[in-house]
This record gives structure tokens, C-alpha cells and sequence, in this order.
């Protein structure tokens, strides 16, 4: 069958145009993932939580037709972001045994779905906590010292891109569902508390030897399919007010990308805002061959994720391409893919 491989085949070809027309100034010898969903490639699949990706019809779109645990038809942006660059299709996941240090040399993702700054949000879904996939990172490192030598390894380290994705669950898995963190702060304290946390984060990956660091922001997070779904009093527009923490919240990232810049020497961060590009996609879905925005692919297209996304159900669609969103919380393939080439360009300017 002509899955929409086909179809994505031309943005894949402007994504290695952008980055050839760069001349690779910007080299980059590994690309290492710290996040949630929106980059996990399948540590969630070695843990014990609900919240897995790892069967069908997730990954129908992947090469092989295979559901790794990422949560959509095929690749995420952070596989994109590491072919771009010239290293793997695929960036492997820490956790999944069937790779080991000789495969993480040049990419390795330590992400988790579900995981967000604060460690109450990991605790929700029993995921992986933002702390613990830093320790994961610090035993990565005495490995890649062990596989390359102390010098390559530091040289590869230093060198690497690394990927910050994650935030969203922060507020919609937890301040706005769970009582806890909503009786201890106002969404305004809760973003600076969330914001210190990103700020500690990038300064140990810094002290760790890190130096060029994407910060990633949120989506228009109100627009997701699920919030949709339950905004029943707006008509199932997206959910303004979500949309609005987002906005507020990478403004603040922003600042502190800036912030970042100047008080640590030779440091590259670069604030990653998937934020317009998605809002553009969702507002004008036919410039990029999109013909559904409000609902997913997956089964109804309201609400099912995870094991809700299963392949019983007889009305997900048969061609995601058309569609803006996989399930009701992540995007298709070819959504990943334009945001990755949008995230990129500001990469590379920064990076020159
Ligand atoms: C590698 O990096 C570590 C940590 O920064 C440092 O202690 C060590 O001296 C470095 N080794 C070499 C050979 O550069």
C-alpha cells in the first residue's frame, strides 16, 4: 500500500536542502533527547506505567510498519532533527535493550511520555522524572568514556546537540487535573516555578559539558484534540486559555534563553518554538495538504490515546497525511516533519 511515506518525501528533501544550503557550519556529532512524548522514542515501553505507544496502530506509518512507543503513525522530531543532520534516522532509546553504547554514540533519547519539569507531573502517569533521566544521562557518559576514550567522548559531548522537549503535561496532566499543585500556586507562580526548574536543568547539562542546548516550547497546547473535546462550553474550539499559558510560558522560556546566553560562557541555547507553526497549520490547514485539524486519526479522533488508540477500533483513518493530529494529544508524522524543519532553521541561524 502507498502509505504517506510517499507524501512526506518532498518536505524530506527541503529538510536536508535547508540544512546542505547551511553548509553544515553547524556540526553537531550527537543529538541527545531529554522530554516527554513529544520526543520519547520508546523508554516508556522498559518502564512499568500506562501510558505506552507500543503496539499497534501506532507506527503504521514507520519504516516497517512497526510501533516503537512513539506516540505517532511514524517518526518524531527528533528523528528528523538527528537525520538533518547527517547522523541516524532514528534516535535510538536508552532503555530498549536491543541497542547498546555503540549505537548511542551519536544519538540517544532519555525521554519519557508523560514526564514533565516537575516531579509531581511524573508521579501522575508513574513515568520517568526530568531528575532521573539526568542520572541516566551522567551513566551515559562514563559508558561513552569507556566505548570512545576520554577525549573523543568529552569531544562528542561537547558537540552534541541536545534536545529539551517538554512542559505540556505540566499543565494539562497536572495543575489543571490534579488539585495538588492548583491549591499550592497561581498559574503564573506555577510557570516561574516550572521555569526554575528549566533553568537548573540546562545549567547542570552545562556543568556536565553541554553546549548547544534546544529549549523547547509548548504547542498551542488548548488546540489539542482532547482539549476540544472537553472544551463543550466553547463549541469545541480550542481551549483559549490553555493557549494562552502556552504563549505566556514561552515568552518566559524566551527570556530566559537570553538570560542563559549571557551568564554562561560559550553556551549556544536556542528557544524552539513549535508554537506559530502549529497554530499556522491548525488556522490554515490546506497550505501544507491537511484536511482535518480538530480531530485525530486515531479511533473517534476526540479522546483516545495510549491503550485507547488500539487497532479494535473501526473508524481511525486510513491516510494520516490528511490529518493534522495522530491521537487526541500528538501529531502525525507529517505534522513532526514541518515543525522539525521550522524548529531547524532558528537551530542553524543561531548555531552559524
Ligand atoms: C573529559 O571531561 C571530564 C569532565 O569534564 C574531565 O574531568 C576530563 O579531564 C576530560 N578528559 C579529557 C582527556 O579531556
Amino acid at each position: 500500500m502507498a502509505r504517506f511515506d510517499e507524501s512526506i518525501r518532498p518536505l524530506i528533501l527541503a529538510l536536508v536542502l535547508l540544512l546542505l544550503s547551511a553548509k553544515l557550519d553547524a556540526k553537531v556529532s550527537a543529538i541527545i533527547v531529554f522530554g516527554d512524548s513529544s520526543v520519547d522514542t520508546g523508554n516508556n515501553n522498559a518502564i512499568s506505567t500506562i501510558l505506552k505507544s507500543n503496539f499497534e496502530p501506532y507506527g503504521r506509518d514507520f519504516e516497517g510498519g512497526r510501533p516503537t512507543g512513539r506516540f505517532s503513525n511514524g517518526r518524531i522530531p527528533a528523528d528528523f532533527i538527528s537525520q538533518s543532520f547527517g547522523l541516524k534516522e532514528t534516535v535510538p532509546a536508552y532503555l530498549d535493550p536491543a541497542y547498546g553504547i555503540s549505537d548511542f554514540a551519536t544519538g540517544v533519547c532519555f525521554a519519557s511520555a508523560g514526564t514533565g519539569y516537575d516531579t509531581s507531573t511524573s508521579d501522575v502517569l508513574s513515568v520517568i522524572p526530568l531528575w532521573k533521566e539526568l542520572e541516566y544521562y551522567k551513566e551515559y557518559q562514563s559508558r561513552l568514556r569507556i566505548y570512545l576514550g576520554e577525549r573523543k567522548a568529552n569531544e562528542t559531548l561537547s558537540e552534541a546537540l541536545y534536545l529539551m522537549s517538554l512542559g505540556t503535561n505540566d499543565f494539562l496532566e497536572n495543575y489543571y487535573t490534579t488539585s495538588g499543585r492548583r491549591s499550592q500556586f497561581t498559574i503564573e507562580q506555577y510557570q516561574f516555578f516550572l521555569l526554575k526548574i528549566a533553568k537548573d536543568f540546562v545549567q547542570k547539562l552545562y556543568s556536565l559539558g553541554a553546549r548547544k542546548i534546544s529549549l523547547g516550547g509548548l504547542p498551542p497546547m488548548g488546540c489539542l484534540p482532547l482539549e476540544r473535546a472537553a472544551n463543550i462550553m466553547g463549541g469545541n474550539g480550542c481551549n483559549k486559555e490553555y493557549n494562552n499559558v502556552a504563549a505566556q510560558f514561552n515568552a518566559k522560556l524566551k527570556a530566559l534563553e537570553i538570560q542563559l546566553n549571557k551568564e554562561l560562557p560559550s553556551i549556544n541555547v536556542v528557544f524552539s518554538d513549535p508554537f506559530p507553526i502549529l497554530q499556522q497549520i491548525i488556522k490554515k490547514p490546506s497550505l501544507y495538504g491537511f484536511e482535518v485539524t480538530s480531530m485525530a486519526c486515531c479511533a473517534t479522533g476526540s479522546f483516545e490515546m495510549g491503550y485507547m488508540c488500539n487497532r479494535f477500533s473501526p473508524f481511525t483513518c486510513s491516510d494520516a497525511s490528511k490529518y493534522v493530529f495522530w491521537d487526541s494529544f500528538h501529531p502525525t508524522e507529517k505534522t513532526n516533519l514541518i515543525i522539525s524543519y521550522h524548529l531547524l532553521k532558528r537551530v542553524l541561524n543561531q548555531f552559524r
